[in-house]
């Protein structure tokens, strides 16, 4: 059969599901519950109209600045734990391709290869995310390690303080099965050009705890412990500590209400990333782009603000930075990628959506990141007068 060319991230999308398994597709694709947020996320955007200016004739330039750094253009790879299942060096090749590419890469502490193994081959450490654990043992000998290895932004998940309920993670067993079972092996054995270049790291779980004691081996075991590890009782104390003891800059990420910004911005955080992550932890909540506006329009120049969930298209982008966000994360987008094609992949999906924000700017009539958050409301428009979203997305 002749293989089209991948023209999206809907592309790879589909190319990742025919080319993994179907409990590491679900995990990477699936949201939490009846994945309602999950479908807002991307939904919302059409909500949104550009506002189109022509004939400005100017030259684009989509560069912005991303957790400390200027981008090629303004987003970093999220940080997705266990990206070394869907492709071989998973985390590596990623963080190569983002560099490649001319942006920033955060790694997961739910990584397949450790921070050890990633570092070296990676050469810069933009950011490290962290899962604050029951035990603040273990907590701590992360973020010593983290610190150890040179990151620079220190990347905290406020989201999770129960692993998400993911209908699909459920029905496969993930994160919740001992050991895999028949059917995830059969699963493994019926998606041969994955397992033909992943049967080498089979026994491989999540590299950054693999030493510690009751983990158990392998990833189907080890993605149940460490679910189960996660502090269930964290509070914004907690998160002052660990603001205390990083010594570069902190990002918390997962929050969506202003107050929330506003109690991050108090204990002396660097940067938010408005994100409900990614429609995985709780479902019902509003989307990431109708949550932006109104926090934007608080705190923007107080806290970088950075955003996620739902990006799938370089005009999203657009209407997020236009809302309000300094930078984007992208997340699944660039785990398709990874899936269908490692690095290339990963490389290609971040070309195509530079290429539609510059295209998206350029017949917009912006010219600039600056010139899109100058311009801000002038960029986009609702699609339809519905005063219920227009409060909502903070157009009045
Ligand atoms: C998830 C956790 C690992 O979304 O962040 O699956």
């Amino acid at each position: 059969m002749l293989r089209r060319t991948a023209a999206s991230v809907h592309d790879y999308r589909l190319t990742a599901q025919s080319i993994l398994p179907r409990t590491l597709f679900e995990y990477v694709d699936g949201g939490a519950l009846d994945e309602s947020t999950l479908a807002r996320n991307t939904a919302d955007f059409e909500e949104i109209y550009i506002r189109q200016k022509v004939l400005r004739g100017e030259k684009v330039d989509p560069a912005g600045p991303v957790l400390g750094h200027i981008a090629s253009f303004p987003v970093a790879l999220a940080p997705i734990g266990s990206l070394g299942m869907l492709y071989p060096q998973g985390e590596i090749l990623a963080f190569q391709a983002a560099h490649a590419a001319g942006i920033g890469a955060c790694l997961s502490s739910f990584s397949v290869c450790s921070i050890e193994e990633v570092m070296p081959e990676v050469g810069d450490g933009d950011a490290f995310q962290l899962y604050v654990l029951k035990d603040p043992g273990r907590t701590e000998e992360i973020l010593a390690r983290a610190t150890a290895a040179g990151f620079r932004n220190l990347v905290i998940t406020v989201d999770t303080t129960h692993p998400g309920m993911r209908d699909r993670d459920l029905r496969n067993g993930y994160r919740s099965a001992a050991r895999p079972s028949l059917s995830m092996l059969l699963d493994c054995a019926m998606h041969p050009r994955w397992f033909a270049r992943s049967w080498r790291s089979l026994g491989r779980g999540l590299g950054n705890f693999a030493h510690w004691d009751g983990v158990g081996s392998g990833l189907i075991a080890q993605a149940a412990y460490m679910s189960r590890q996660l502090k269930t009782d964290l509070t914004w104390s907690d998160i002052e500590a660990v603001v205390k003891r990083w010594p570069g800059r902190v990002v918390v990420k997962g929050v969506t209400d202003p107050e929330d910004v506003a109690r991050a911005i108090g204990i002396g955080a660097d940067g938010v990333v408005v994100s409900n992550h990614g429609g995985r932890q709780l479902d019902g909540v509003m989307s990431s782009i109708a949550a932006l506006p109104v926090i934007a329009s608080r705190y923007s120049g107080e806290v970088e603000i950075l955003f996620d969930s739902g990006i799938r298209r370089g005009s999203h982008l657009l209407k997020a930075l236009a809302l309000g966000a300094d930078g984007c994360l992208l997340g699944r987008s660039y785990a398709y990628g990874l899936a269908a094609a490692g690095a290339d992949g990963v490389i290609a999906v971040l070309e195509m959506l530079r290429k539609e924000l510059t295209m998206s700017m350029s017949l917009a009539g912006v010219t600039s990141v600056e010139d899109i958050k100058k311009r801000h409301m002038a960029c986009v428009s609702l699609r339809e007068a519905r005063p219920n979203v227009s409060a909502l997305v903070g157009f009045s």
